[in-house]
């Protein structure tokens, strides 16, 4: 199959022929919330309906076509409906949808393959529907393999929303406390390395890792029992909003793991499987961690993630109950091990690199032209652009986020913001021309709200 099987649905993105949302859309929107509660923000933000999707095209229930910087969230990371992945998983679905967790030819091929791509023997293997059971999993399996019971984990940093997995969190949601009375006992938080508002730095003001790693050691000596199973920790911040550490932090960390006998749990299911153009995000810088997560783009929209542990961890995960009713169905099987035979065979690492540094370029000229843009960050597709009131107070402009996610939404762009900081996370087939076409979607829009604010947006070169 020709790696341009998305190129056609692609032309002449944006195609808007209503204004957006339309009229359609609101109406089965307004419908839909009678029932449907607890929506993101992004959706009451922007309440569009869609009814297709094709590579990198999303179409709405008016007509309107966008182009699709958000792979659903960090989900459909090979386009909508890859043709490979489509058959793999309508294949088992017309043949056997499921036999718990009995082998099937289909599974043998996958965990072959995931063994042969996956660096430092992490061969112990489990698969689940969500990223959340997988975390759980993955907490699970620390404690077998410890028998500790304490956890680190970095603020900011999210695992999902079961309830060890939102111990591992920021708990505050509002004025009701359904997250809990109390994080669950022996969880705790520490700062992550955050490079644009480092919470240690050096006498020049850039973060200052050892001090990280110093604070660490002080926390584990002075706030827990001593009984620490692993530091759970994404390897870039995903929801948080695309916040990658110093190239020096994973190496430091791992080694201060390796110092405590603390496994290293990495939960790359935003991350990882190619977004960042690697498989494992610590890879690079070189790290292997202890336990992995992967979700989102492992299925392609097909749900299906896994929990992973090292060889000489693996006879652990017999102690923990690992399986259940769905993980690692057929359907599910054939649309991961697809989606990693897609990714080799079409040379989507190598795409990701090359578009991903075009992207950070672009973001660059950006922040110099945008007094609103404080910072810019990303490897591969996994990108954050964060917009403050002042760049010297680097106060986050929330107002400006949304007012940029609407503007930018209405012109075609189908994405994912947070806050103040507007995270893209474009499927990894996107070529050059549709990355800058969203690119300027997000420029026009920025500019605009500036303007709204009475900004001047500067050219390059007149920046103080
Ligand atoms: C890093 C990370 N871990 C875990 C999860 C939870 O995954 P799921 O929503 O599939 O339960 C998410 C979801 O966004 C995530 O970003």
């Amino acid at each position: 199959m020709s790696k341009n099987w998305w190129k056609e649905s692609a032309r002449g993105l944006p195609h808007l022929v209503t204004e957006t949302p339309g009229p359609v859309s609101k109406k089965m929107h307004a419908n839909t919330a009678r029932y449907m509660k607890g929506l993101s923000e992004q959706v009451t933000l922007f309440p569009v309906c869609f009814s297709e999707g094709h590579g990198i095209m999303l179409k709405d229930v008016d007509g309107n076509r966008y182009l699709d910087f958000s792979s659903g969230i960090y989900v459909t990371s090979l386009g909508h409906c890859h043709p490979k992945v489509s058959e793999a998983i309508a294949h088992w679905a017309k043949k056997l949808m499921n036999c718990h967790d009995f082998t099937t030819p289909v599974k043998e091929q996958l965990l072959e393959k995931l063994a042969a791509i996956l660096p430092g023997r992490l061969t112990g293997m489990q698969l689940y529907s969500d990223g959340t059971s997988a975390v759980e999993a993955g907490i699970r399996a620390a404690r077998a393999i410890t028998n500790k019971q304490e956890f680190l984990s970095c603020f900011r940093d999210f695992h999902g929303k079961s309830m060890a997995a939102v111990s591992c969190a920021q708990m505050i949601r509002g004025d009701v406390f359904s997250y809990g009375a109390t994080r669950a006992p022996g969880f705790y938080m520490v700062p992550r390395p955050n490079p644009y508002r480092p919470a240690f730095a050096k006498p020049d003001g850039t973060i200052d890792t050892d001090r990280h790693i110093a604070f660490y050691e002080e926390f584990i000596r002075e706030s827990t029992v001593g009984n620490v199973a692993a530091f759970v920790l994404e390897p870039v911040q995903g929801w948080g909003g695309s916040v990658f550490p110093p190239d020096d932090f994973f190496p430091k960390l791992r080694a201060f793991c390796d110092r405590k006998k603390i496994l290293l749990f990495s939960d790359e299911v935003l991350a990882g499987m190619g977004r960042t153009g690697e498989w494992v995000t610590l890879s690079h810088w070189d790290t292997v961690p202890d336990i992995i997560t992967f979700g989102k783009s492992f299925g392609n929209g097909f749900p299906v993630t896994a929990m992973i542990v090292k060889e000489e961890y693996a006879d652990s995960l017999n102690k923990i109950s690992a399986s259940s009713s769905y993980g690692g169905n057929p359907m599910a099987c054939a649309a991961a091990l697809a989606s990693i035979e897609v990714i080799e065979e079409e040379e989507i690492l190598q795409n990701v690199r090359a578009v991903g540094a075009v992207f950070l370029r672009r973001m660059e000229q950006m922040k110099t032209a945008h007094p609103i843009i404080g910072d810019v960050r990303g490897k591969g597709f996994l990108l954050g652009i964060e917009l403050v009131k002042d760049k010297r107070t680097k106060e986050p402009f929330n107002e400006a986020g949304r007012l940029v996610y609407q503007k930018a939404f209405r012109k075609g762009l189908a994405w994912i913001p947070a806050g103040h900081i507007l995270r893209m996370s474009p499927p990894l087939i996107m070529d050059e021309e549709h990355a800058m076409k969203g690119m300027d979607l997000i420029e026009e829009a920025i500019a605009e709200v500036e303007r709204e604010f009475g900004y001047a947006t500067v050219s390059a070169g007149q920046e103080e």
